[in-house]
């Protein structure tokens, strides 16, 4: 969603702050716009995409040496260039992400304090806000920390002065902001990939901080006004990690770096001879060991994540564990169990929804949490007491790809933890476990290797309007994934069911339009799985059979068949099976040709509820 980007130097800072919003693109935008300070305030605005900003600079020649930048989801307002930030008030401008929810409350009382409103953005309310105290103070700390004690809802905020050409003044609460620290220069983001270029050293504010940024210096302050000291990190991202080298798209070049992406991820266990509970944090084997059910929040592909732990939990652990959709789980009655392990889910570490349902499960006096995330020092991570982190790199696709894989795997460690705490594990089964996660990368390459058989299938694919897809037990939820893959990069409508399901309904929807892709691995339901294809066979349905090598279903007119190589791999076998759907989506929307990196109407990160 919205992104933010601001410098304080003494080179120019467009080039920067462009660069930035450029590395921010994959987060899902629909306009942008920059404000730099040269004398006066100097500011562009462009629908679209970042080139068409860049090219308004570049024919507007502007320069200067400090900046904000922004790219805008529209929330409040359409996406037009009067609602584009930055917002300007008299001689400043501010940058937000966020939703304020007391906008419409604020606005009427600043209208009745004389200001006039150019833009439908809750936005706007804030420079107005933060110029009614300037008025007062003349100092652009005071205003924006009296301005942000106002407002209600999420916010990371930077404001710039035409009076302080020197000063960047930037705020946080809810949605996440970090400081990046360079030689005599400095940054804010809304994303550590948009300073790589410019440093790796970075400081994350926490809620409801308010910080002063100069060429020299950096003054942090907590909401109760402190001048308080935030960690430097050196973020391990390095610039080129968030390229496309030689692949087409993004989404692309994550589905291949699964193997890498795997093998860092599992790195920390495959070296151990045994299963340790401190691979989730240095007191887990005390947190773990009292836990006696396992609630996942998460939502989209993380939650699908979640869906497939749950069977291996109540299988290999004997621990009873569900799945809920975060941004359902707020809203309903739930029967707060303090004994259960709560595991968040989360790519980004920033999702709204997943956040708010961690904060209600730890209301209700759930405490023992887990996060299994992707970017160290987000919001997830901050607030959970026990943390996976996957090794998965910057995922730049929108369509969450080799995230989702390293969450399964980091949600298979965790399922050997708990097993082991729980003497479900002979050391035997141990070693086992351990020797197959060990190979896991390499077959996932031979995975990969089927590329062109998929690619032959997805022209089939082009001209559907409608898929089917099915798995059973384990894989059920890699059917779902599969489904929501086509459907968010392909735009072809996709359902997923149990193959058990077939003939409570859905069979009525198969016909010869209707492709149905199913998952064959060669595990004790194959034979009732098979029935199923049967039904659908039957009914003049089309099959695509993703099958372990040994299942024994052959090729026909009507099927069609992949064969993974090698026979069924056991509880890994959903990491497997995820691929070539991956890859369908992929191949699918090439020939639709649709905007595989940045699907039409969705975001990143999903910043607001
Ligand atoms: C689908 C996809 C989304 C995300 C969901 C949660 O490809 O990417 O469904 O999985 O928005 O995002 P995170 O994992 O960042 O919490």
């Amino acid at each position: 969603m919205c992104g933010i980007v601001g410098a304080v130097a003494q080179r120019n800072v467009v080039p920067i702050l462009l660069e930035g919003l450029r590395r921010l693109e994959y987060r899902g935008y629909d306009s942008a716009g920059l404000v730099i300070i040269n004398g006066g305030l100097q500011r562009v605005r462009s629908i679209g995409r970042v080139a068409s900003l860049t090219a308004d600079c570049a024919a507007q020649q502007v320069h200067g040496h400090i900046g904000i930048a922004h790219t805008r989801w529209a929330t409040h307002g359409a996406p037009t260039e009067s609602n584009a930030h930055p917002h300007v008030s008299g001689g400043l401008a501010v940058v937000h992400n966020g939703i304020i929810e007391n906008h419409e409350e604020l606005r009427s009382r600043l209208k009745g304090a004389g200001f006039s409103f150019a833009s439908e953005t809750d936005t706007e309310v804030i420079a107005h806000l933060i110029e009614l105290y300037y008025r007062q103070s003349k100092d652009l700390l005071d205003a924006t920390r009296k301005a942000a004690a106002e407002l209600e809802g999420a916010y990371a905020i930077g404001v710039v002065s035409e009076d302080s050409p020197n000063r960047l003044v930037c705020a946080r609460k809810g949605s996440p902001l970090l400081i990046g620290l360079g030689i005599e220069e400095n940054f804010i983001a809304s994303d550590v990939s948009a300073l790589l270029p410019v440093t790796q050293r970075v400081m994350y504010l926490e809620e409801g901080d308010v910080a002063d940024i100069g060429l020299l210096s950096v003054n942090v302050f907590d909401a109760a006004g402190n001048k308080v000291d935030r960690s430097v990190h050196i973020s391990e991202l390095s610039a080129d990690m968030a390229e496309l080298g030689n692949y087409r798209h993004f989404m692309q070049k994550e589905i291949h770096e699964q193997p890498r992406a795997l093998t860092d991820t599992l790195l920390i266990a495959v070296a151990q001879d045994h299963i340790q509970p401190e691979w989730f944090g240095f007191d887990a084997a005390e947190i773990l060991g009292k836990v006696d059910a396992v609630t996942f929040l998460a939502c989209g592909t993380s939650f699908h994540a979640a869906k497939v732990a749950t069977y291996w939990l109540e299988e290999i652990a004997g621990i009873p564990a569900h799945a809920e959709v975060a941004s359902e789980y707020r809203y309903r009655t739930s029967v707060p169990n303090p004994n259960a392990l709560i595991v968040t889910i989360s790519q980004s570490g920033e999702t709204a929804d997943t956040l708010a349902a961690l904060n209600h499960a730890k209301s209700l006096g759930q405490d023992k949490t887990l996060t299994i995330c992707n970017v160290p020092e987000s919001a997830l991570t901050r607030a959970s007491r026990l943390k996976f982190l996957t090794r998965a790199g910057p995922e730049i696709g929108v369509a969450s790809t080799k995230a989702f894989t390293t969450q399964l795997a980091g949600l298979f460690l965790l399922t050997l933890v708990l097993a082991k705490l729980r003497g479900r594990l002979t050391p035997a089964q141990e070693v086992e476990h351990l020797t197959a996660l060990r190979s896991l990368p390499n077959k996932l390459q031979q995975v990969l290797a089927l590329e062109p058989e998929v690619e032959a299938w997805s022209h089939r694919f082009a001209n559907k309007n409608h898929a089917l897809f099915l798995g059973r037990g384990v894989h059920y939820p890699i059917a779902l994934e599969g489904a929501l893959k086509l459907k968010e990069i392909s735009y072809i409508h996709a359902e997923a069911y149990p193959a058990g399901e077939l003939k409570h309904g859905p069979l009525a929807l198969v016909d010869e339009d209707m492709p149905v892709i199913t998952i064959a691995p060669n595990d004790q339901l194959i034979g009732k799985l098979k029935s199923n294809l049967q039904e659908v066979r039957a009914r003049g349905g089309e099959l695509y059979v993703i099958a372990d090598g040994d299942v024994g279903i052959e090729e026909s007119e009507f099927v069609h068949v992949i064969k993974l190589p090698g026979g069924h791999n056991g509880a890994l076998s959903p990491i497997l099976h995820t691929v070539p759907l991956q890859m369908l989506s992929y191949h699918a929307a090439l020939q639709k040709g649709t905007d595989v990196d940045k699907p039409r109407n969705l975001a990143k990160s999903v910043t607001v509820e």
